[in-house]
């Protein structure tokens, strides 16, 4: 199974908005044709397809008794990604649902599988929109966000044949969801340096999302002297090297700026305008919620040296979220009839199990990725991992029909 799995994978690698790198953002063309595959494989192990308001792709294999046990991860991508965060989460699932197809098995619980529409943010800077909707934690005031091409992500649902007004309408009843299982990478050395193949998860990080900038003068690159400037971008430089300055003095803390933008945009034109994204995490909300504070004080300083209107719009706090201890040890003990040993590590990344934790017990499998590479198409995993993800997976569902019988 972990053969088709890793041909899976290289086939949704090639359902890209880019040529030469696997770029998939939310609502995109390619994630279209993402959903449509996947679904493909969910029919072929006998679940029921449906799309919700904002695009998860949900199959559902219906059980023999009540509730609902969750599985899945998302299917976006960052920009020039690699073939495996995410997608091989929801691939796992599928094959995991089709072992129990084939065998004509039903469990004394429903399981769905879900692909998430979007968890990197790519298109509108925030993580998780899609298991926010999903879990009924949906916050309206994100509809009027604009992508980079002025469309707001109200719009984006409908084009993605989707329900803007429902988003936030709440998911069913909490007593529903019994629970949530995510396989992802480790996007990280870890359990390689370990020599282990997979890894349970402890907790996942917070994170804030921010757009900061300023507004200063454009004028003429030429004429006006330095001295008279309201460089915005210079401003914005100054606050980059803020974030790394305070993110480093912080431990444990890391801060990112991976976005820049300059206007008008001309080489010789002074930037009038100038917006940055801020990624902030650390595993304590204390902690990264005075590294927020703090950065947002710099930029009102910075602006109010360089004669700048500051700009602070914090779109997104997401704080950090421990795994359920029950279902984690139950997935520890699927891990220890498959492989020798179980190791516990938090995470670093954030993943859809810390939104679903917020409303049912969530537990996270990390697979073993070459090198720690990821959001980088270099991101690798071995086919004897995968295997061993799917006899994991496979053993914990057996456990839980077992623990629910
Ligand atoms: C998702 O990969 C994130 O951690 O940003
Ligand atoms: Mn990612
Ligand atoms: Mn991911």
């Amino acid at each position: 199974m972990a053969g088709s799995v890793m041909e899976r994978c290289e086939l949704l690698s090639k359902l890209s908005e880019e040529p030469h790198v696997l770029t998939r953002p939310y609502g995109s063309r390619a994630m279209g044709e993402a959903n449509e595959a996947v679904a493909r494989w969910m029919r072929e192990a006998g679940m029921n397809v449906r799309q919700d308001a904002v695009g998860n792709l949900i199959g559902r294999y219906e059980g023999a008794g009540g509730g609902t046990f969750v599985l899945g991860s998302h299917l976006d991508t960052v920009r020039a990604a690699g073939k495996y965060d995410g997608v091989l989460g929801v691939l796992v699932a599928v094959a995991c649902v089709q072992r129990l197809h084939v065998r004509g098995e039903r469990l004394p619980f429903s399981v769905e599988v879900v692909g998430f529409a979007d968890e990197e943010g790519l298109r509108f800077g925030t993580a998780f929109l899609g298991s926010s909707v999903y879990a009924g934690l949906f916050d309206g005031r994100l509809l009027d966000l604009e992508d980079g091409d002025g469309e707001s992500l109200r719009d984006a649902v409908l084009n993605f044949g989707g329900d803007p007004e429902a988003l936030a309408r709440g998911a069913r009843e909490a007593s529903d969801f019994l629970g949530y299982c995510e396989v992802h990478i480790e996007q990280g050395p870890v359990l390689e340096d370990l020599g282990l193949q997979v890894g349970v998860v402890t907790s996942i990080n917070g994170q804030s999302r921010v757009r900061a900038g300023f507004a200063g003068h454009a004028g003429h690159a030429g004429t006006v002297p330095m001295k008279m400037r309201k460089d915005a971008l210079c401003a914005a430089a100054e606050l980059v090297l803020e974030v790394e300055k305070a993110a480093r003095s912080r431990p444990g803390a890391v801060g990112t700026v991976g976005e820049i933008s300059a206007q008008p945009g001309a080489g010789n034109v002074i930037p009038g305008e100038a917006f940055v994204s801020l990624d902030l995490r650390h595993p304590e909300d204390e902690v990264r919620g005075r590294l927020r504070d703090h950065l947002e004080d710099q930029t009102r300083k910075i602006a109010a040296v360089r004669g700048c209107e500051p700009v602070w719009k914090a779109h997104q706090e997401i704080p950090a979220a421990r795994m359920d201890p029950q279902l984690s040890g139950l997935l520890g003990r699927a891990v220890e009839e498959v492989v020798p040993a179980v190791h516990r590590l938090p995470s670093g990344a954030g993943h859809d199990a810390a939104l679903m934790a917020a409303r049912c017990p969530a537990a996270l499998l990390f697979v073993r990725c070459e090198r720690g590479i990821s959001h980088h198409p270099a991101e690798a995993v071995a086919e004897e991992d995968v295997e061993v993800a799917i006899a994991v997976t496979a053993r914990f569902l057996e456990l839980l029909a077992r623990d629910r019988a």
